[in-house]
């Protein structure tokens, strides 16, 4: 069984889709607290499904390092094995990346390295893309920089919104990161081996 702690900062579909997936008793995978930087609404997937939750927000602390030591010490109250980043809106200090890597992976809408950053799909569409995608990457020291585990392609449709393109890699995001998850516990992937 693959204990796991996922971190979030919104709206949680991706988490909500891993709980959901663990519904599955095939699925050897448990989740054994979320975690947010804010009072996000995805927390409420949590609590539903019975899940601890925790908030350290940045705005308690004078520093950047002070609150992802804080950040840290919750999620090692838990010992999980992985750590997801699902949604997870900050960027954590090397001292933090360091302490869980290579067992921190995180999900991003586009295939990287194309359009890393915090408007990977607004960012395709400005630049005209035909394909964009999902990545679910090791977390390195870099933003969105870690070894590649999986990706996968989403077209982009004419005079498609940002919110509609985003919503269509979602669909296509929850699927691919149950099934990374899912063969990270099932020993199919070695996060040692992809250790950037
Ligand atoms: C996902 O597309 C994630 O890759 C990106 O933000 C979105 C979060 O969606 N960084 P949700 O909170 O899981 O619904």
């Amino acid at each position: 069984m693959l204990s796991v702690v996922v971190l979030i900062s919104g709206s949680g579909s991706n988490l909500r889709a891993l709980l959901e997936a663990t519904e599955d008793p095939r699925m050897p995978i448990r989740i054994l607290a979320v975690g947010s930087d804010n009072a996000a609404t995805g927390l409420e997937h949590a609590e539903l499904f019975g899940i601890p939750t925790f908030v350290v927000s940045p705005g308690a602390f004078a520093s950047r390092e002070e609150w992802a030591k804080m950040l840290l010490e919750n999620i090692k109250f838990w010992n999980p094995d992985l750590v997801v980043l699902a949604g997870f809106m900050r960027i954590l200090p090397p001292e933090f990346v360091a302490a869980l890597s290579p067992n921190l992976i995180n999900t991003h809408p586009s295939l990287l390295p194309k359009y890393p950053g915090a408007h990977a799909v607004r960012d395709a569409l400005a630049d005209g893309a035909a394909v964009t995608g999902v990545t679910i990457h090791v977390v390195d020291e870099g933003v969105d920089t870690g070894p590649h585990i999986a990706q996968a392609e989403v077209a982009v449709l004419p005079d498609e919104t940002e919110h509609e393109l985003h919503e269509r890699i979602k669909v296509v995001e929850r699927e691919l990161l149950i099934k990374t998850v899912a063969d990270i516990a099932k020993g199919r992937i070695d996060l040692q081996t992809l250790k950037g």
